[in-house]
Parts: structure tokens; C-alpha cells; sequence
């Protein structure tokens, strides 16, 4: 079997971190056009766009400010005159022990909850709206783990925001599924990324790796092909579902 993505644009958020640059580049290689959302690695989204080549582009968003997500859906459109799919991948890990002042506490609850999921019901709503004109379309939601097994008490809000999303995504399956909108969750648990580094420079490689059945941490590009996967097309009747990826670390 060959994963097959030619003449399919894709949009990938937060495109040039740890998981977001396997998933660009596992897309890319199945023949895929990737439209790279960045926020802050203007540099590295562009060199990315260029080396992957099948006239990949990057565009920029602040997706703090989750209203940015309309016009960076539009500005991909106006490009490519076409969107097959959407991944939600952009999000943030902050730290918030419970002890901190409410202000800070907030401001980290708001921020998180504005990346990880405002945003991405923002464009989940643009790229629905749009695949409804269009004929169909898929959306694939980066989660987590955290979603389904709960997080660590300094992770409130990242939790919930994965619940969020995961909700979101079966909403998006039951009631869009009759327009030919596929939506899926791919849910990994600890990946090496920077996403991840002031968790594991607190706690050591050890409090990860104690949890897993696999003897290797997670790496970004065990993660891709799963996107490629359901971007193909091949896992449509799967709908709905959420993919874990966690190395045997949290079995549902
Ligand atoms: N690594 C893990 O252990 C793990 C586990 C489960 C789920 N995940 C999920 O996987 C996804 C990718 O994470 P990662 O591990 O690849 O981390 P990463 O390397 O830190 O990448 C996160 C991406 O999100 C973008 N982002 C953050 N804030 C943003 C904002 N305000 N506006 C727009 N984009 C923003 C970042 O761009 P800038 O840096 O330019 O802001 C970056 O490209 C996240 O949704 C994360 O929750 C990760």
C-alpha cells in the first residue's frame, strides 16, 4: 500500500515545531502541498517550504489571538484556491502550579486555552464552512494523551484544552459526516520536543520513560504517519475516532 497525497494541500499549524516539522515533511514526501502555518520561526518555516518543495508555502498566525485564524484559512484558500485538509497542530505546554497568584494562574489558563483550543475551533469552523461549499474534507486535531488520562497538577489547563479538542473533533465527525467532513484525533503521550523540555529538565528522562512499555521515548516521526494515514483518504469510516500514540504508556 502506498499513502498517496498528490495534488492534496494541506494546512498544517505550528508547522515548524518538533511534531509539526515530521508531519510537514512526511506530507510533503507522500506528494502532498503543505501550507506551513508558523508563529515566531518565520526563518525556519520558510527554509522547511523550500526544502520540501511541491510548492509549499508558509504563512503566519499568532494564534494567541485566535481570531487569526480566519484570515490565515483565507490567505491559504486565496493560494491555493483549495484546502483538503486541516491540521490543528500549533499549542503550548505552560507550567501553572496552583500555588501561583490567580492573575498569572489566569493569564496561563486564557493563553492555553486561546492556542490549544480557540483556535482551533476557530479553524476547524473556517475549514468546515468551507468543506461544506467545497464537497468535503478532513480535519486531523493534534491532542494528547492528557486528554483521556488527565495531566500532572501544573497542567490544568493544557488538560483541559485536549479534552476540548477531542470533543470537538467528535461534534465535527457526527454532524458534518453527511457533507463528506471526516474529523479525527491523533493523541500522543510524551514526544522529544521542545514543547516538552521545562518538563523534563524539572522531572528527568526517568519520570517518562518509567511509564512506557516501549523502551524509547516517542519520537515526532512516529507520530507522522498517522497524519499522512488519515489524510489519505484510506481511514475515512474511522471518523470520529482518536489514534494514541504513546509508546504503551496509557492504554484506554
Ligand atoms: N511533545 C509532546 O510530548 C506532545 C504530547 C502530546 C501532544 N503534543 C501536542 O503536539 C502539538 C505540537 O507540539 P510539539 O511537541 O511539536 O511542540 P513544539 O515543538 O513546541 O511546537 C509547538 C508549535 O506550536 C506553535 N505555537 C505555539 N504558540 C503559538 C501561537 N501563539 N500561535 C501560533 N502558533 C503557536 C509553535 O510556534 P512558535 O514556537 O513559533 O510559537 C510551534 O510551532 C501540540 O499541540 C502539543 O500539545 C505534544
Amino acid at each position: 500500500m502506498r499513502i498517496d497525497l498528490k495534488g492534496q494541500v494541506i494546512l498544517v499549524t505550528g508547522a515548524p515545531g518538533g511534531i509539526g516539522e515530521a508531519i510537514v515533511r512526511k506530507l510533503a514526501e507522500c506528494g502532498a502541498t503543505v501550507a506551513l502555518h508558523y508563529n515566531q520561526k518565520a526563518g525556519l518555516a520558510n527554509r522547511l517550504a523550500v526544502e520540501v518543495g511541491n510548492d509549499s508555502k508558509p504563512f503566519h498566525a499568532d494564534l494567541s489571538e485566535p481570531a487569526r485564524g480566519v484570515p490565515l484559512f483565507r490567505e491559504v484558500l486565496d493560494a491555493y484556491e483549495k484546502v483538503d485538509t486541516l491540521v490543528n497542530n500549533a499549542g503550548v505546554y505552560l507550567r501553572s502550579p496552583n500555588d501561583k497568584d490567580l492573575n498569572g494562574w489566569l493569564a496561563d489558563w486564557n493563553r492555553t486555552i486561546a492556542v490549544n483550543l480557540t483556535a482551533a475551533g476557530v479553524l476547524s469552523r473556517e475549514a468546515v464552512n468551507y468543506f461544506k461549499r467545497a464537497g468535503g474534507g478532513r480535519i486531523i486535531h493534534i491532542a494528547s494523551r492528557a486528554a483521556f488520562r488527565g495531566d500532572y497538577e501544573e497542567y490544568f489547563a493544557y488538560a483541559a484544552s485536549k479534552g476540548g479538542m477531542v470533543a470537538l473533533s467528535k461534534t465535527i465527525a457526527r454532524t458534518c459526516g453527511k457533507y463528506n467532513v471526516k474529523s479525527f484525533v491523533i493523541a500522543p503521550g510524551f514526544v522529544r520536543t521542545p514543547i516538552v523540555d521545562e518538563y523534563i529538565k524539572q522531572h528527568g528522562d526517568e519520570s517518562i520513560m518509567k511509564d512506557l512499555a516501549l523502551s524509547e521515548m516517542t519520537r515526532p516521526e512516529d507520530v507522522a504517519p498517522a497524519v499522512a494515514f488519515l489524510a489519505s483518504g484510506l481511514m475515512d469510516h474511522a471518523t470520529g475516532c482518536s489514534i494514541d500514540i504513546n509508546a504503551g504508556s496509557y492504554m484506554r
